[in-house]
Order: C-alpha cells, then sequence, then structure tokens
C-alpha cells in the first residue's frame, strides 16, 4: 500500500496534488511519501514484535538525509556501505550507535571514519579486510563489534545482477569456511566477534531461499558457539520484494517475513538485525515525467518523456516492469492505445517500456513512474550531460523540495580546464 492515488482526477502525492508539485518545480522529479516512508519501516519493526531487533534502513536505496531523518526519527538504525553513506547517516543526524558498516570492499580511509564517528558494528566480508580493521582498530586503541558474511550458497531466484548469495559472487566468505575466518578473527585485539552476517539479494518474491540461508545461519550460530564464541546478534540482510506491477501476485508481507525469521532463529535468544531497503522506499517514490512528444514510428507511437535513463535505469539496466499512469486520472472507459514510452537519450536502451496501455496522451501531459522510490534517485546520472533531477518530499498537505535542481553552471564549472589549454 502506499499513498499516491487519484482524487479528483488528479493523482495525488498523500493530500498534495501531484500537478502543484509540478508547477512548482518542473519536470522531471521524484516525490516521497512521508506516511509510506513510515508505515513501511513500521511494518518490519512490528513483524520483529517480541524480539530484541533494530531495523536498519539499506541507505543505499534512497539516501536523501530528509528520507534518512524521517525514518531515524521513526527508530530505524541504518546500514551504509560507504564513507558518503556514512557520513550523510550521520549529517541526517543518525547516531554512530545505530549504524552497520557492511559492503564488500571497505577502504582503510573509510573504516577509520566510522571508527572515530562511532559504529554499531561492521560486517566483515574477507579476511583482507579483516586484517586491515584489526590494525585500525588497533591504532586508535579500539575494540570493534564485527560480524562475518558469510555467503550460504543459496539460490535467491532473483535477477542475476541483484542475487548476492550464490558461491559464485563477490559477497561474504564462504560458509564452509567460517570456523577458520572466525577463529582468525577472535585472535585479533582489535576486534570483537559477536554475530553473524548474511544477505541473500534482492527484490526476492518467494521466501524459500530466506528459509534456506536463515536456517543455515542457525546452524552455524551453534557451531560457532561451541567453538566458544559469544554469538548474540544475527544480521540477516535486507531483500524482501515489492510489487512492481500492480496487476500481479503480491510478495510476501514483512509480517510472513518476520514469522519466518521468529521459526528458523527465534529460538537462538540473539538480538536481530535487517537491513530492508527496496521495500521500505520502493513504493515510497515515484518520478514525475512531461510529455515532450508524441511521435508516430513505423506501426508504433513512442511517447518521448523529458525524464531519461539517466534519471531512472532500472528498465534499462535490469529490464525492470515500472508501472506507468497518468497524473490526470483517465475518464472511465477511455480507449487506451499502446505507446514506446522513451527518454530523449541518444540510445535504443533509453527506454522505459514497450508497447503500454495508456490513455491518449499529448504533448505537455505528465505521467509518473510507480514503485520508484528505491534505486531510483541514487541511480541517476548527468550522462548527455543532463541535470539531475529534484526530490520532494510531501507530508500531509505540505512538500518541500529536499533536492533542488542544481543550474546549468553548477554542472558546467565542476570541469576543469589543464593549464595548457
Ligand atoms: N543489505 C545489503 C548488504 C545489500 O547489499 C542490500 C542491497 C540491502 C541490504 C538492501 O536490499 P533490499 O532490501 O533493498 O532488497 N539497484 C538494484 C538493487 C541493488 C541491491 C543491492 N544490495 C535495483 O535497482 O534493483
Amino acid at each position: 500500500m502506499d499513498h499516491f492515488l487519484y482524487k479528483d482526477g488528479v493523482l495525488h502525492a498523500e493530500d498534495v496534488p501531484v500537478s502543484e508539485i509540478a508547477a512548482s518545480v518542473g519536470s522531471p522529479f521524484y516525490v516521497y511519501s512521508t506516511a509510506t516512508l513510515e508505515r513501511h519501516f513500521r511494518l518490519f519493526d512490528e513483524a520483529l514484535d517480541g524480539i530484541d531487533h533494530l531495523v536498519c534502513y539499506a541507505m543505499k536505496a534512497a539516501s536523501n538525509q530528509a528520507i534518512l531523518k524521517t525514518l531515524a526519527n521513526a527508530g530505524a538504525g541504518m546500514d551504509v556501505v560507504s564513507k558518503g553513506e556514512y557520513l550523510r547517516a550521520k549529517a541526517a543526524g543518525v547516531p554512530g550507535d545505530k549504524i552497520v558498516f557492511s559492503g564488500v570492499g571497505k577502504t582503510a580511509d573509510e573504516i577509520r571514519v566510522a571508527l572515530q564517528g562511532g559504529i554499531r558494528q561492521f560486517n566483515v566480508e574477507s579476511e583482507p579486510e579483516m586484517l586491515v580493521l584489526n590494525a585500525q582498530a588497533v591504532m586508535l586503541g579500539m575494540t570493534v563489534p564485527i560480524t562475518i558474511r558469510v555467503n550460504p550458497d543459496v539460490d535467491a531466484k532473483t535477477h542475476a545482477k541483484i542475487a548476492t548469495g550464490k558461491s559464485e559472487n563477490k559477497f561474504g566468505i564462504p560458509i564452509a569456511r567460517a570456523r577458520d575466518v572466525y577463529a582468525m578473527a577472535a585472535a585479533l585485539p582489535g576486534l570483537e566477534v559477536i554475530g553473524i552476517d548474511v544477505h541473500i539479494g534482492s527484490q526476492l518474491t518467494d521466501l524459500a531461499p530466506f528459509e534456506l540461508a536463515y536456517q543455515k545461519v542457525a546452524e552455524l550460530t551453534e557451531t560457532l558457539r561451541a567453538d566458544g564464541h559469544d554469538i548474540r546478534r544475527l544480521d540477516l540482510g535486507g531483500g524482501l520484494g515489492i510489487p512492481y506491477a500492480y496487476s500481479n501476485v503480491a510478495p510476501p508481507l514483512p509480517s510472513d517475513y518476520g514469522d519466518l525469521i521468529k521459526r528458523t532463529v527465534g529460538h537462538l535468544g540473539c538480538e536481530i538485525e535487517i537491513e530492508p531497503g527496496r521495500l521500505i522506499a520502493g513504493n515510497a517514490g515515484i518520478m514525475v515525467s512531461g510529455v515532450i512528444y508524441v511521435k508516430s514510428g513505423e506501426g508504433r507511437d513512442f511517447l518521448i518523456v523529458d525524464g531519461a535513463m539517466n534519471d531512472l535505469i532500472r528498465p534499462a539496466m535490469y529490464e525492470a516492469h515500472h508501472d506507468i499512469i497518468p497524473v490526470i486520472e483517465p475518464a472511465v472507459g477511455v480507449d487506451q492505445q499502446p505507446y514506446d514510452i522513451v527518454g530523449p537519450i541518444c540510445e535504443s536502451g533509453d527506454t522505459f517500456a514497450k508497447q503500454r496501455m495508456m490513455p491518449p496522451l499529448e504533448s505537455g501531459d505528465l505521467i509518473a513512474f510507480r514503485s520508484a522510490g528505491a534505486y531510483g534517485a541514487v541511480m541517476a546520472s548527468e550522462y548527455n550531460s543532463r541535470l539531475l533531477i529534484p526530490e520532494v518530499l510531501v507530508n500531509g498537505d505540505q512538500f518541500a523540495v529536499i533536492r533542488p535542481r542544481p543550474t546549468f553552471e553548477d554542472m558546467i564549472n565542476r570541469d576543469t580546464i589543464p593549464a595548457w589549454l
């Protein structure tokens, strides 16, 4: 459920007509709903009711500080994967002891910044990283809590580019080697081994892979405890999928996922962390775009819109489906027609949808790409020297620009010309 609905014939973000935002900021832009963000966070939080837990929002999904602050105010911790994300979370007011540092290639510099600024735990992904982390902690006279990310070799049954839990993926250490690596960690003076971390992929629409992975984590917990490690925290990653096409069967609910967690690892008495990103932010945001031209091609009509693959890359990169709806509600019974919906960028990959049924549209009309709140704005680029598009946050009947559209001068003046030119 989200808070983007037609009211009085116009798509609203909560109580604000999307057309009013467009008139104020110009298209294209992203708009997020506070109520949806809060609701999705709460669904996870309540799903883990009864066990000691922290929901650490995977801020890679949507990292604007206004979004982070909204979620942190609701009680969320943060899962970060870079120095930039760490500093952003801190800038949004998230305390270090609610920030978990994940990621497969943390540098010594990134590690030091987080150690000095405060951190809840590092999720260690390899032996060499463990040695660097230990060295940095020792240098600062600290002992840092860690989990080790294990790769359970489980097929997440999702798009190959976002599956992370198979042995051929770069993530974590093979679960078969876990005992050795934990023994190595326990011997390092700068580290305190507190738990296990696992994350098998993103946009999972079936709970079975989670179940398999979490069973393996439960077994490993017992084994490592028998080896003398005080395993007391399990970070179970993110990955629960969202319905991208409203006509399709919906993926499992956070409550089903919570029940699964309790069933598989609840008996261990560990504190549980989860790192959802997409399910919190995905359907809390839309990208609004204006029609530039309607062009008649050979046997098809193209809707050329002002948003492009640089603004929302998911269709080009993962063949992802996003529902696309007009901002003005179509009259009941209006004849729909198929359009290829494309951006203005100079490559055919800049296609959002082929032969998508839409009501008749014309130049100047606005359309909305649904489910664009996660991995939308954060994956944007300036390809074709297009400006990054603004982000807007709605809360009830108010809206605020949370990242303005830059100027062309901002973009152009970032280049510097060498003296020999
Ligand atoms: N934790 C870790 C360690 C992760 O790598 C990820 C996502 C998450 C949590 C959050 O997963 P989520 O709950 O959002 O599924 N750009 C792609 C998605 C990449 C996901 C990468 N890792 C897309 O647009 O589909």
